[in-house]
């Protein structure tokens, strides 16, 4: 019963989501808690090994954090047997060629999404890992949220009755970069760095569509770069080339409408800085990224249009908090205790490459969409 030391090769771990959910949120803690117990009393123990472009940077993170191994060569990485697993949290369109490399080093392999730049690419990707006969994943953290893992256990006991409709609101002021610093890195608004709210966030809203309420058959989306200049990190003015906003009608199995905004350029007025609400014959619910609240329909009030007088609806008093109910460990390392058990114990990973490349699908549709003005059917995606 001896334990699993996986070697994890970690790239892009100098970048926000790579240092901070990947490297420390995730494998850290994981290796803090004492790995993943598996039910014969074994454990996985995942071991990084730190890839990336910059020394200094690599050092600066091992040091601190007390990790041994560390590379800016990422073939000698992959030549190393024990490195099982790639990870690939780089900027969007540095993956491909990576991720290739390290398949052919016949590593299991998970990413960040979207998992390539392109459709094409990102189902080539899928059919070298099936090829080869690895194990692959994509980042679905929303998934593991509180929030949406409430909605869950709302759609699973039949709350809902007949879903009809989901909105989805997602969104906040992204500074311009000029008089105070942007937030986000400067690439995700040049187009031609893989930059673009509809690479950037449909990815995300298919999986959430596809794994709560059904397959996406049909989008309709219109695109804007609201804010065309920025500053970035440097201090230096650029052409925003990429789309900032995206205003999509996503048409599910069984008749489901989901309507989702996705916006750097607004500012919130919501409970949190994304919601979906669900609207179904038997009750409705609004999840964000840690709440969810419901309203049955036995408890719906009946709304009467005057606007002649004050309108005494307390409508958002009216909705019944979603208990907890258990404990939720971030969303991004309960992904990843899943990935190294399906690793090692092929246990069931629906997150696999195929279905991160429908969400590129989904994407590639949408920014067809908003170009042609014509609603897209997206066909059934098979790896050939
Ligand atoms: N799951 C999520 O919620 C989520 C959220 C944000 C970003 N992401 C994804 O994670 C990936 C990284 O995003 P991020 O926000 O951490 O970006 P970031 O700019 O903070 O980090 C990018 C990383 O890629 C590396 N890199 C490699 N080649 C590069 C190049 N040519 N130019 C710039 N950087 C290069 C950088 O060194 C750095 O480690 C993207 O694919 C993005 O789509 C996922």
């Amino acid at each position: 019963m001896g334990d699993h030391m996986l070697g994890v090769a970690m790239n892009g771990v100098t970048g926000r989501m790579g240092y901070r959910q990947h490297l420390t949120r995730s494998i850290l803690a994981i290796r803090e808690a004492g790995g993943v117990r598996l039910p014969d009393g074994s454990r996985i123990i995942p071991e990084p090994v730190l890839v990336g472009r910059s020394e200094h940077k690599l050092r600066e993170i091992a040091e601190r954090h007390g990790i041994e191994r560390w590379s800016t060569d990422l073939d000698s990485v992959l030549s190393d047997d024990d490195v099982k697993i790639y990870f690939d949290s780089q900027i969007t369109h540095a993956r491909e060629a990576a991720v290739r490399a390290a398949i052919a080093a016949g590593k299991h392999i998970y990413v960040e999404k979207p998992t390539a730049s392109t459709l094409s690419a990102a189902l080539e990707l899928a059919k070298l890992a099936r090829d080869a006969g690895v194990r692959s994943g994509v980042v679905q953290d929303k998934l593991f949220l509180p929030g949406l893992l409430k909605l869950r256990r709302l759609v699973e006991s039949g709350f809902f009755g007949q879903i009809l409709s989901v909105r989805g609101e997602f969104g906040y002021w992204v500074f311009e970069g000029d008089w105070q610093p942007a937030q986000r890195p400067s690439w995700n608004y040049r187009a031609e760095e893989g930059g673009g709210m509809v690479l950037d966030m449909f990815p995300h809203w298919h999986y959430i569509l596809e794994h709560l309420f059904g397959p996406v058959r049909a989008v309709t989306a219109k695109v804007a770069t609201h804010i065309p200049r920025r500053w970035d990190e440097n201090g230096e003015p650029y052409e925003a080339t990429a789309d900032d906003s995206a205003y999509g009608i996503f048409e599910l199995d069984g008749g489901v409408i989901a309507q989702i905004n996705s916006s750097w350029n607004v500012r919130v007025a919501r409970d949190e800085l994304v919601e979906f609400q669900v609207d179904g014959t038997h009750g409705s619910a609004v999840a964000g990224l840690r709440s969810c609240r419901a309203q049955h329909r036995s408890a719906t009030p009946k709304a009467v249009w005057n606007p002649d007088l004050e309108d005494p609806g307390r409508y958002r008093d009216q909705w019944e908090p979603v208990p907890d109910n258990t404990e939720f460990p971030n969303g991004f390392r309960a992904q990843w205790e899943n990935f190294l058990r399906h690793v090692v114990l092929d246990t069931p990973f629906p997150h696999d490459l195929i279905s991160g490349a429908r969400g590129l699908q989904m994407a590639e549709a949408g920014l067809q969409s908003a170009r042609t003005g014509r609603t897209i059917e997206l066909d059934e995606v098979t790896l050939a």
